[in-house]
């Protein structure tokens, strides 16, 4: 159910709370706690935003420095590059390395192999990062409007020794060529964060990737003497993180009753339109500060998890994420345009004319939990190579 026909209105599923699916592997986790410089990115808590959204309690998953890097993808291509150099070398069922040297002793044993990927800035920096660790070669694509928002998402890529092709069309083609320069040459393994019809088994692994990051917070709402979240509020691209989300919350052992409520750009919000059409679909998007959000079409694997067990989904413009930054900044957290858009998402919940917020039950017994999935400078962490 839509809560109205109005562009700017969100959209509320009562029924997906009730929503059950397998839990995710948890062998992504031991291997992110192998990897030099793994520790838990902060979980930190703001009384005074609580107090403005008349909440019990809000936290904020600060992902600006994870794994020397500042955003949370590298959990995703981590481990999607594990198990794809496994798959390549010791065959699919196989278990890989557990170790990031072990990991590298592998990489030498497929000779010319090259890392490729689409990334609206984050994800490819990433790869370039894992490539590198494992002298592998990459080659990263980026749109052209990515690049000239911000010319340091290519420098940051090309210092970690990456190829960079930036492609004069959105994020979606820029995926579709990368996609179609990986299948020309058999040594390139295309490591992309979203799914299509026959690309599924990569971007699953890098959905297995981000569940580290819940496994986090559920450990640190523990260690708060926290109850579990009530609601966690996710920034949305293609959905893979959201995905995550969804699996983490709904699988058969979680307790029931977190609300899920995704957040995308309004210029992008390609989960929001297919949630109200009832089918995935692709929308034209435009240039946004939340350059990671700016994706046309929720990934194949992702919708159905959208569809089925995300609770709500609204999108915010520009500058209600820009003035999110700030507030958050306030507090100590770091957050750049993408992660921002949590709180600012969190404040059309609650505060907007639809009342989401009270629909889901968020009142002043509730625990929250923010996203805040990237750190205000992409630059910060570039010399900070783990
Ligand atoms: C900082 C940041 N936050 C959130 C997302 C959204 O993730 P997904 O595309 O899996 O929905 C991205 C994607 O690139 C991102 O870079």
């Amino acid at each position: 159910m839509t809560t109205s026909s109005d562009a700017t209105a969100g959209y509320l599923r009562a029924q997906a709370r009730g929503w059950r699916c397998d839990p995710a592997p948890a062998e992504a986790t031991s291997f992110h706690r192998s990897l030099p410089g793994y520790r838990p990115t902060a979980l930190v808590e703001s009384p005074s935003l609580a107090s403005e959204l008349g909440l019990a309690r809000l936290f904020v998953k600060d992902e600006s420095s994870r794994l020397g890097l500042p955003a949370f993808k590298a959990l995703g291509a981590s481990w999607a590059i594990h198990q794809a150099l496994t798959a390549r070398v010791l065959g699919r069922d196989a278990t890989g390395p557990g170790s990031l040297d072990g990991l590298r002793e592998l990489a030498s044993r497929a000779p010319g192999v090259r890392l490729v990927a689409a990334t609206d800035g984050n994800h490819g920096r990433a790869v370039a990062r894992f490539a590198r660790l494992l002298d592998l070669p990459s080659e990263i694509y980026l749109p052209r409007v990515v690049a000239e928002l911000d010319r340091s998402a290519v420098d940051v890529i090309r210092a970690e020794g990456a190829r960079v092709v930036t492609v004069p069309q959105d994020y979606d083609a820029t995926v579709a060529t990368a996609a179609r320069a990986a299948a020309r040459a058999p040594e390139a393994e295309l490591v992309q964060d979203t799914a299509w019809a026959g690309y599924e088994t990569v971007p699953a692994t890098i959905v297995d990737g981000y569940s580290t990051l819940f496994r986090e917070i559920d450990e640190q709402l523990r260690s708060a003497a926290g109850p579990s979240a009530d609601a966690v509020v996710v920034p949305v691209g293609v959905g893979s993180l959201a995905q995550a989300a969804i699996t983490h919350y709904r699988g058969s052992e979680a307790p029931a009753g977190t609300a899920l409520v995704s957040v995308e750009p309004d210029s992008a919000a390609c989960a929001l339109a297919s949630l109200r059409l009832g089918a995935r679909t692709t929308i034209p998007t435009a240039a946004t500060t939340m350059a990671g959000l700016n994706c046309g079409t929720p990934s194949s694997l992702a919708w159905p998890y959208l569809r089925a067990g995300l609770d709500c989904a609204v999108s915010v413009s520009d500058a209600e994420a820009a003035t999110a930054g700030r507030d958050l900044r306030a507090q100590g957290i770091e957050s750049g345009p993408c992660g921002a858009a949590s709180l600012a998402g969190l404040r059309a919940v609650i505060a907007g004319p639809d009342r989401l917020g009270a629909r889901l039950g968020l009142g002043t017994d509730s625990v929250v939990v923010l996203l805040s999935t990237e750190g205000a400078s992409p630059a910060r962490c570039a010399d900070q190579k783990s």
